[in-house]
């Protein structure tokens, strides 16, 4: 359709991601203002956040010390190059992310989103056995239903079909883990399922396959989020970690997700108590203001780099961006803004208010599923016959009408509030939820 170059707000130019652009573009819904746990509408409606944004906004909405920060940064240094020159803020973001994250990593890359986190650890981990002497070791193992962003070698280990299969051959040489989704034994699990940490075993068979000496990394997400809340089995993550450090196989957690308190931790790493060799994050770090993403990486990764002559470039990869100093600087404040509030210990405090106000939707019409684990939780429906993904995208649009902003994928509603949630609001969140459930075709 062509563009109505008369009309001051024509809808037809921006060409919306992840979205049904005509159904949008129909009836568009449009936020204009926000604050803490709430969304303005367009109307002047208030809509609470369900889903803290995309799973970013982790201290709420336009928080001042974040939005100061910003404003402070863009008059005193709006930009420096990323390239041989640096700045303080980004340094200082660096040590600050360290200094949350588990032990054991102690170096920091910086991206700007998730998707480029990914790229990034993916490229750092074929790289790294390349500086070893092992350059055999390219392959990448992802998982089934798995989720690392957009870009070609997130795809490529990414488990998503709708994600892939318009996108031609992608790269070689990724295998996939099967998924950890065991809905005939583990259906409401509270928390972590019981069953399924064999699905790990699935690994060897891989290298066997392939042979370790070939493989750079695996790749997971500990806690699966936009597939629609898939948990890792009791003993799984320990499993993986035990195989893939048997065979000096990376593993890298896509943490994009589950940093930055989601699951009443920094990381889930420490949450779960196993711990990568690199870890992706983005998301939350900035409270999802400003672009950014950071790879956490072990100092074995980062030093096997470090050699050669010292005016040599020892890792040839890197974004305008990368550590831009606004973006550090509500890095920084976010940061702040999370120690201060106690917002992580806040998460784990009320993890299990949250459990149990979300598995009260058992019996609850059309749904056949719940999970949930720190602030995320998932409600999974019967997809109607033949049309999936249209009930749960019907429960979004009328859950929208009521004042609740839910997040859906294929036929799973997805919940993940911002870390300052109150227990009224929870209360608002699933009482509204059910009534959207039970009055839906
Ligand atoms: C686990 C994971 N990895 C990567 C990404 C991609 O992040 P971005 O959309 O910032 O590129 C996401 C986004 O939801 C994610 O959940």
């Amino acid at each position: 359709m062509a563009l109505d170059r008369k009309t001051p707000n024509d809808l037809n130019a921006f060409w919306m991601p992840f979205t049904a652009n005509r159904q949008f573009k129909k009836a568009p819904r449009m936020f204009v203002g926000a604050k803490d746990m709430h969304y303005t509408t367009a109307e002047g409606r208030q809509v609470l956040d369900g889903t803290a944004g995309l799973w970013c906004c982790n201290a709420g909405h336009c928080r001042p010390k974040i939005s100061e920060a910003i404003a402070k940064q863009a008059v005193e240094l709006d930009y420096a190059p990323a390239f041989q020159m640096g700045h303080p803020a980004a340094f200082e973001l660096a040590n600050r992310i360290i200094d949350i994250a588990p032990e054991g990593m102690e170096h920091v890359f910086f991206t700007n989103s998730g998707s480029e986190s990914v790229e990034t650890a993916l490229k750092l981990a074929i790289a790294y056995h390349r500086a070893r002497g092992e350059g055999a070791r390219t392959r990448l193992i992802g998982r089934e239903r798995g989720y690392h962003g957009v870009n070609f070698g997130g795809i490529s280990v990414g488990g998503i079909v709708t994600n892939r299969k318009m996108f031609g051959s992608l790269l070689n040489g990724v295998d996939h883990l099967p998924h950890t989704h065991l809905p005939g034994q583990n259906a409401f699990s509270k928390g972590q399922p019981e069953h399924g940490a064999t699905l790990a075993d699935e690994l060897e068979r891989i290298v066997a396959l392939h042979g370790a000496e070939t493989i750079a990394a695996v790749i997971v997400e500990p806690m699966a989020g936009s597939t629609g809340v898939l948990l890792p089995p009791k003993g799984y993550l320990e499993k993986l970690r035990a195989i893939t450090q048997k065979h000096g196989i990376l593993l890298i957690f896509d943490e994009v997700i589950t940093g930055y308190g989601r699951l009443g931790a920094p990381f889930a790493a420490q949450h779960y108590g196993v711990t990568p060799d690199l870890m992706t994050t983005a998301k939350g770090l900035t409270n999802g203001v400003i672009p950014m993403g950071a790879v956490l990486t072990s100092a074995e990764v980062h030093d096997a780099f470090m050699q050669g002559p010292e005016h040599m470039i020892e890792l040839f990869h890197g974004y305008t961006y990368s550590g831009n100093p606004v973006a550090a600087a509500a890095g920084l404040a976010t940061l702040e803004t999370y120690k201060e509030e106690g917002l992580f210990e806040r998460a784990a405090e009320l993890a299990p208010y949250w459990q149990e106000a979300l598995h009260s939707l058992k019996g609850t019409r059309h749904v056949i599923d719940i999970r949930n684990e720190g602030l995320i939780g998932a409600v999974e429906l019967e997809p109607i016959a033949g049309e999936p993904t249209k009930r749960a995208f019907s429960a979004f649009l009328k859950a929208y009408e009521k004042g609740i902003l839910i997040r859906t994928t294929g036929d799973i509603i997805a919940m993940s509030p911002p870390l300052i949630i109150e227990k009224t609001h929870i209360d608002t969140l699933i009482g509204t939820l059910k009534d959207v459930l039970e009055t839906l075709d």
